[in-house]
């Protein structure tokens, strides 16, 4: 089954699903050059990982995966309990889950009855084994120079400060509390606080508009919001809290207000006098923080207690709230993060990702301090000053396992190698890689160059709602193939569907699901439970559908081959084609806007835009440069069209709807594969489109 050629019969073209368009989003050239020049790196050569990993060999990996999907129940709690602390232990039945709308509302529940506290387990516990003095943070700053450790103890001291000054405004176990900030340690700080008190952190990434901001604080109702004055991001200045600041008067004007605003003086950007304070609601961090007590009560939480919200782009409307509950999340994270980065107590640890995203959630404030990491916190950009900034950050800390996404890969590569060589690599051990299809040449680059061929790739597919790796290999435990994320994770039983949702079996390629719970699948959608059930259950009853493709060859491998919704992945971001259209649509003189990814050579995926113009208003560049604002100031320049296609008539069959299939062919360039366009209403549309590429 290849959903391309299928969609005339793809599920998600049902109305209730996804109204719009539902084939794939142009991934696919990528994955068929990885198939062609695919080989095997033989799991042998890691000589060091192998020394450090948790699993050796496929055959440990395969009878440990086999309990975890025949036995999850007690697979899991065995893991929970014997390397967390609750405060009261998990009951011996604990889990249940139920994926069917057939037999009922979608739920799942692990570790229920157990009740711990997250933060707990990530500082107070390792303190308490006398781990105190060890660096938590290593803290890089945008430019070179300005960097600082900060070891368990003291973390654990900022923390407990930080949830006494949430206390003292009122915030209590339930509470959704906004964090918008840039990579500075006070980031994880700030959503450990939050976590330690019960509250429900909702971490809104810097790169978001006040629009954006407006819209997820609103959402969640946060009456607090924890920002910072302002970041240096390579070589520009953004003032975040001008931002945070309209985002509140946005808010405002809806009628939500946000009461109390906690502001970190980033003091490298601007001055504390420079930034504007509202008076009543506004206070610096360096004001209130120190002054709070350094020991704080721990809230024993239920498992299935709310531990965050966490804001994501799908098919339609806005942005959906994910929501992630404590146990299930703690134990899973945690466990990914040993495994797949075979992660020992001590490591030095860098994610690149930002804390904004759930990779930031899972691999950077939570899952490397459970496992008793020091993790590099890195405030700039790879390329400041320069291409070899990473490398010199790997030399300068002895980085172990590196985490990174395939857009800063392929961006380095172009620098050359020379930027790398630079450097010396020798402490790497794992390289890892996410939010994206790696393509093999990148692969190779980050293989041969960065990690000299010793360190395994672990390629890691998982999403927003899965909270933690799904498919990945596992460091020098079986051969990796380039391109292929591999062998599902514990507990993690993937199936291919075709269209009807039939399982197909052996080497197949079709829609990618998953047919039992993990302990941190998504709960819900804040708010929308039937929103929930009706984006990820619906589609293939009886399953959690994951929105990708994806592809099983005859070693058992999968191969994601990207989305087959109108969501695309620019430079590992995941955006709503919807989103970026209302946006444009928000101009005032644009009519009707059809957005869809084309593939781009550093950012995986970039934004086409196809603009139809009201009548009589002429296409002229100025007009480009205003809507490419509008999506900037709606949703934030990350996800700014690359290319706004003037159309002044969309090609629509005669029922109305916008062919995006002939839409993503040419802004692909392939217009000799269109397909059958004779349902068009109009087909000479086609022939226009064609001529106003690139004008
Ligand atoms: O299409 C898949 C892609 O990113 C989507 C999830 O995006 P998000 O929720 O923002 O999470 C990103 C970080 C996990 C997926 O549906 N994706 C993520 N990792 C990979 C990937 N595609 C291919 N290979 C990967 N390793």
């Amino acid at each position: 089954v290849v959903p391309a050629r299928h969609a005339a019969a793809n599920p998600l073209r049902q109305p209730r699903l996804a109204p719009r368009s539902a084939a794939p989003a142009g991934r696919r050239s990528l994955v068929t050059k990885a198939v062609k020049v695919a080989d095997h790196t033989e799991a042998r050569q890691y000589i060091d990982t192998r020394h450090h990993a948790h699993i050796h060999n496929h055959r440990e990996y395969e009878e440990m995966y086999k309990r975890s999907i025949e036995d999850p129940n007690d697979f899991w709690r065995e893991i929970a309990m014997s390397n967390f602390h609750w405060e009261t232990p998990i009951p011996e039945q604990h889990h249940s889950h139920n994926f069917d709308v057939k037999k009922g509302p979608i739920s799942t529940e692990w570790f229920k009855g157990g009740r711990t506290n997250i933060a707990y387990n990530c500082l107070d516990r390792h303190v308490k084994e006398g781990h105190g003095a060890q660096p938590c943070f290593l803290f890089e700053g945008n430019d070179p120079g300005r960097d600082g450790v900060v070891t368990y103890e003291e973390v654990l001291k900022e923390v407990c400060r930080v949830s006494n000054w949430l206390w003292s405004v009122g915030v209590k176990k339930g509470d959704s509390v906004a964090i918008y900030m840039p990579m500075v340690c006070e980031l994880p700080i700030a959503m450990l606080a939050c976590a330690r008190i019960g509250a429900v952190h909702s971490v809104v990434f810097g790169g978001f508009s006040s629009d954006a901001l407006a819209s997820r604080i609103e959402d969640c109702k946060a009456r607090v919001l924890i920002t910072c004055n302002a970041v240096k991001r390579g070589t520009k200045s953004i003032v975040l809290k001008k931002i945070a600041d309209q985002g509140c008067d946005i808010a405002k004007q809806q009628g939500f207000t946000v009461e109390h605003c906690l502001v970190y003086a980033n003091e490298d950007a601007t001055s504390k006098e420079a930034t504007n304070m509202v008076a009543g609601r506004d206070i610096f961090w360096q004001d209130a923080i120190p002054k709070q007590a350094d020991e704080a009560e721990v809230e024993w939480m239920d498992s299935e207690d709310t531990l965050f919200f966490l804001y994501t782009s799908g098919s339609t409307g806005k942005p959906k709230g994910v929501v992630h509950t404590t146990g299930g999340f703690m134990v899973y994270a945690a466990t990914t993060c040993k495994y797949t980065f075979a992660m020992q107590p001590g490591d030095v640890y860098w994610c690149t990702a930002d804390c904004g995203w759930i990779t930031g959630h899972s691999y950077l404030a939570y899952g490397p301090l459970l496992n008793r990491a020091t993790q590099v916190v890195f405030e700039g950009v790879p390329t400041h000053p320069d291409a070899g900034r990473c490398w010199q950050v790997v030399e300068k800390y002895q980085v172990k396992q590196f985490y990174t996404a395939p857009t800063a890969i392929r961006s380095l590569m172009r620098s050359g190698e020379e930027w790398v060589r630079k450097h010396d690599r020798s402490s790497l051990r794992v390289l890892g890689s996410v939010g994206e299809p790696i393509n093999p040449e990148a692969w190779r680059w980050y293989h041969e160059v960065v990690g000299e061929g010793r360190c395994p790739i672990v390629d890691t597919w998982w999403q927003t709602e899965t909270a933690g790796h799904m498919i990945t290999n596992l460091p020098a435990a079986w051969p990796e193939k380039p391109g292929s994320a591999s062998l599902p994770f514990f507990g993690v039983k993937p199936v291919i569907v075709d269209e009807k949702g039939n399982e197909l079996e052996g080497e197949c390629e079709g829609y990618l699901c998953i047919k039992q719970s993990w302990p941190s699948n998504i709960r819900t959608v804040y708010g929308d439970h039937e929103r929930y059930e009706t984006t990820y259950f619906a589609a293939f009853p009886g399953y959690y559908f994951s929105g990708d493709g994806a592809r099983r060859d005859k070693d058992g491998y999968y191969w994601i081959t990207g989305r087959v919704d109108d969501v695309i992945n620019v430079s590992g971001h995941r955006i709503g084609t919807a989103e970026v259209e209302s946006a444009l649509v928000a101009h005032p003189q644009c009519a009707e806007a059809a957005v869809v990814g084309y593939e781009h050579p550093v950012k995986g995926q970039g934004i086409w835009a196809y603009v139809t113009l009201l009548e009589g208003v002429e296409y002229d560049d100025k007009l480009k440069k205003e809507l490419v604002m509008s999506v900037r100031e709606q949703i934030g320049a990350f996800a700014a069209p690359d290319v706004i296609h003037w159309a002044p008539g969309m090609p629509k069959t005669r029922s109305g709807k916008i062919m995006r299939r002939v839409l993503r062919k040419i802004a692909a360039f392939e217009e000799d594969q269109l397909g059958d366009t004779s349902t068009l209403a109009d087909p000479g549309v086609v022939q226009q489109l064609l001529e106003l590429r690139g004008k």
